[in-house]
């Protein structure tokens, strides 16, 4: 069961550049056979949403064309098959010089290939040969695309986090496992009521880290600490580390619970706000990280369970699954018509919020500072129609990151004391916070940005 899939593209010694800083990319999978053309897919993600990057599962040619002169850059994969070849002593590099003259040169720079990725998972192969193949491979590999003069081109490869040794999910305890072999236990999630809240950016206890005194509320962070506790054990806490792979499906197998379009939602929002609002994780403050949201399509066609097909964001005609605040602005009133049947559902579905009604806020390891309130001429409010229960719940939510002192008694902004003025408060203050996304103002729909300051 591949429910939570996270996999690292830790940057190779030959690609010492650092990466680039704030990014939201998608995987793109083709394993389906209602999906649209990939110079139609192109051009709307282009044209309609803010994803700025795309990761292929391989370098088909026409895939590769399609994203030419469109502003996305491209991270195309060479298959593990490829390696051996590449990593031998006297032919690898005529042999990697041929792949990239073969799969790359016709294409840029019109396409922006900006990443290689050599291999998928290498380090879970049960061939011996594959896995010393690797390192020399990519090094071939950069060097040939210096060679073809195509430097605008890094070489990474993906890892999956079962290369950490299997530990008790406390961050700093984490280190990669003594020796790599068949036998690595994918992360197991239990799905009682607090993990499944944990994983899913939801108001929980927490994970209490005695060694570091840092308490985790969303496991993200926690394997994203866990992966750079287990690199700076090893000396390399500098490597810049990116999200290859994360995702949420929404449908599974029946009675497979944590499967649905509120948890993908939520999954995605959570990890977004992580990794491209500059807030960073407990061990990583301020940190942005190269992410690639597995998926843009369901894919009808892959095998497994049916969560395996079921982990995408947008549907065959490009209307979204869920939104995530990925569409541009602009084109958002074209989709709400299409989209309101999919939100009515979500909105009527059932929230599950553990705990007391009014939970306390969620404490947040690293409180961004206290929000400018107006920045930028946007404001983050909330939409009209919104409900009391909506808005007491995003206030619960956003407390957990922002400085909500204003709003409690003796406040500056405690009166008028009632939930739609506090939301109003809250609501802001988090988007303003985060960077003033149009995710930050999501709230599951509730919320909306608007340039006509609320105060006024
Ligand atoms: C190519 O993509 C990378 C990564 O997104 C970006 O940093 C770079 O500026 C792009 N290059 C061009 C020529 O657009
Ligand atoms: C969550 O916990 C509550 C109370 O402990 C229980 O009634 C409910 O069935 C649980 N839900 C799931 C999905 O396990
Ligand atoms: C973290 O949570 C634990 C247990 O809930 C609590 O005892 C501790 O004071 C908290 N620590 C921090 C730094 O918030």
């Amino acid at each position: 069961m591949l429910l939570f899939l996270f996999l690292l593209l830790l940057a190779s010694p030959a690609a010492q550049a650092v990466l680039p800083s704030m990014a939201v990319g998608v995987n793109y999978g083709a394993n389906a056979d209602n999906l649209p053309p990939p110079k139609d897919v192109a051009t709307f993600l282009a044209a309609h949403t803010t994803i700025d990057r795309v990761k292929l599962f391989d370098a088909n040619p026409a895939f590769i064309s399609a994203f030419a002169n469109t502003g996305i850059s491209l991270a195309v994969s060479l298959p593990n098959s490829a390696l051996p070849s590449l990593a031998d002593k006297t032919t690898g590099l005529d042999a990697a010089r041929s792949w990239v003259r073969a799969n790359l040169s016709p294409f840029v720079p019109a396409t922006n290939v900006s990443l290689l990725l050599a291999g998928n998972e290498i380090l879970l192969s049960p061939d011996p040969n594959l896995v010393v193949s690797l390192l020399p491979a990519m090094r071939r590999l950069a060097q040939a695309l210096t060679l073809e003069g195509l430097t605008g081109v890094r070489v990474t490869t993906p890892h999956y986090l079962g290369i950490l040794a299997p530990s008790d999910g406390i961050p700093s305890n984490a280190r990669f496992r003594p020796a790599y072999d068949t036998k690595l236990f994918p992360p197991m999630l239990h799905y009682n009521n607090q993990t499944l809240n944990y994983a899913l950016f939801r108001p929980n206890r927490g994970v209490y880290d005695p060694n570091t005194k840092l308490n985790y509320t969303s496991m993200f962070d926690a394997q994203m600490d866990a992966i750079y506790t287990a690199m700076k054990r090893l000396g390399y806490g500098d490597v810049p580390i990116a999200v290859g792979e994360a995702g949420w499906p929404t449908q599974a197998d029946p009675g497979q619970l944590g499967v649905g379009v509120d948890e993908a939602r939520d999954f995605n929002e959570g990890m977004l706000r992580v990794v491209s609002s500059g807030k960073g994780t407990p061990l990583m403050p301020n940190r942005k990280f190269e992410t690639y949201i597995f998926s843009l399509f369901d894919e009808n066609q892959k095998p497994g369970p049916i969560a395996e097909k079921h982990f995408g964001i947008l549907n065959p005609d490009f209307t979204p699954i869920y939104d995530l605040g990925l569409l541009r602005q602009s084109d958002e009133a074209t989709f709400k018509l299409r989209a309101s049947l999919i939100s009515e559902a979500v909105a009527t579905s059932n929230f599950i919020h553990s705990g007391a009604p009014n939970p306390a806020p969620n404490p947040s390891p690293n409180p961004s500072p206290k929000p400018a309130p107006s920045g930028g001429g946007q404001w983050c409010v909330a939409k009209a129609g919104a409900s009391d229960t909506d808005l007491q719940n995003n206030i619960n939510y956003a407390c957990g990151y922002v400085d909500c002192k204003p709003i409690q008694s003796g406040g500056a902004c405690f009166d008028p004391n009632n939930v739609q003025s506090h939301a109003a408060f809250v609501m802001n203050a988090f988007y303003q916070a985060n960077g003033r996304h149009d995710y930050d103002c999501d709230f599951k729909g509730t919320g909306v940005v608007t340039s006509n300051d609320p105060s006024k």
